[in-house]
């Protein structure tokens, strides 16, 4: 397993950082609770009562994608790189007895947490719909087209083919299914020498995407109507802003060229929490993918001053702009 490629799936010649880096980082992190991997995430403590202290103290995520979800009973969720099955386990809760959950993780002393924690959380709820598999994100063991929504939390920043798994998550969702990710973006390309720091690396630093590159794998695998929220910021490392965003992406296979680069993102900026405009929610500070119709309407004389309209092919999507760190 010693799969060693570039962040990014560049060819850069050199030896970066392989996936059993990874997996022995997060061994220890599963074994040993790392003070300075919890990111500040706000989760619902209404959604949190059913789960085990122990897995919250392995909490690893950087957002709460599956609060933000609008999930549905009897709906099939994958979580990706579950870790101790924080988000597996809100996510039972939502789908209910009808629906089922998947955890994916690689790290065996991860699943170990997450299986001996879910007998309490299926006592607590009552059912069990709960299901933890050891696989990559890489090469999901699941079949195609049979998940309404992947999450993943802070996680696909970690992967070293992370083309491989935009791929894999467009193969296992049913058609209009979605993904909900929330992820470290890095404001600039991380460079060479910072990639190959291992340590960097497993503290979800040294792998983040930028925005663009974030958006360039979802459209190349054929995601569209992306929404994107960013929510605060996680690091400052060597001079580059390191941010904690929560992205979304839908799966329309009835369009025939579903990846719309004619598109473009509208921020609504107030004076309401929400609106909802021709069926589309758009929440406050969030970038919302578009098409230039709805733009054009958007930017009309009626809706003046609401939105803030950018075209990702010149400039990335404006989001929330609040730089409030976690950790100074
Ligand atoms: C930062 S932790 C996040 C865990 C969890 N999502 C949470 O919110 O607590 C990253 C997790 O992803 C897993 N992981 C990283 N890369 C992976 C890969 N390529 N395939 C499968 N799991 C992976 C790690 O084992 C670890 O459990």
């Amino acid at each position: 397993m010693n799969d060693i490629a570039s962040c990014c799936d560049k060819n850069s010649g050199k030896e970066d950082v392989s996936k059993d880096d990874v997996q022995s980082f997060y061994s220890n992190a599963a074994l040993t609770p790392q003070e300075s991997l919890c990111c500040p995430t706000q989760y619902d403590l209404g959604d949190l009562s059913h789960i085990p202290k122990e897995v919250l103290e392995i909490s690893y995520g950087c957002g709460s994608p599956v609060g933000k979800a609008g999930l549905q009973e009897g709906q099939t969720v994958l979580d990706l790189g579950s870790g101790g099955g924080i988000d597996c386990f809100i996510a039972a809760k939502y789908v209910g007895k009808t629906g089922h959950v998947y955890g994916i993780d690689m790290t065996e002393e991860m699943l170990n947490v997450a299986r001996k924690n879910a007998d309490q959380v299926v006592k607590n709820l009552g059912y069990n719909n709960i299901e933890f598999k050891r696989g990559f994100l890489e090469n999901i063991p699941i079949e195609d087209m049979s998940v309404d929504l992947v999450t993943s939390n802070c996680v696909i920043n970690l992967s070293t083919k992370k083309g491989d798994v935009f791929k894999e998550i467009h193969r296992i969702l049913k058609n209009e299914g979605r993904f909900l990710i929330a992820d470290i973006i890095s404001e600039v390309e991380v460079p060479d020498e910072m990639r190959n720091n291992k340590e960097l690396w497993g503290e979800c630093i040294s792998g983040a995407l930028t925005l663009q590159e974030f958006i360039n794998f979802a459209r190349e695998n054929k995601f569209n109507g992306l929404r994107i929220q960013k929510d605060y910021l996680w690091k400052e490392v060597s001079g580059i802003k390191f941010y904690s965003y929560t992205i979304e992406g839908s799966k329309f296979s009835s369009r025939e060229n579903p990846s719309d680069s004619n598109s473009v993102f509208a921020t609504y900026t107030g004076p309401f929490d929400t609106v909802i405009f021709q069926g589309t929610k758009f929440q406050l500070g969030a970038a919302v993918e578009v098409d230039r119709n709805t733009a054009t309407i958007l930017s009309s004389h009626s809706y003046n001053g609401q939105f803030i309209l950018t075209d990702p092919q010149i400039e990335k999507p404006t989001g929330n702009t609040s730089e409030t760190s976690c950790c100074s």
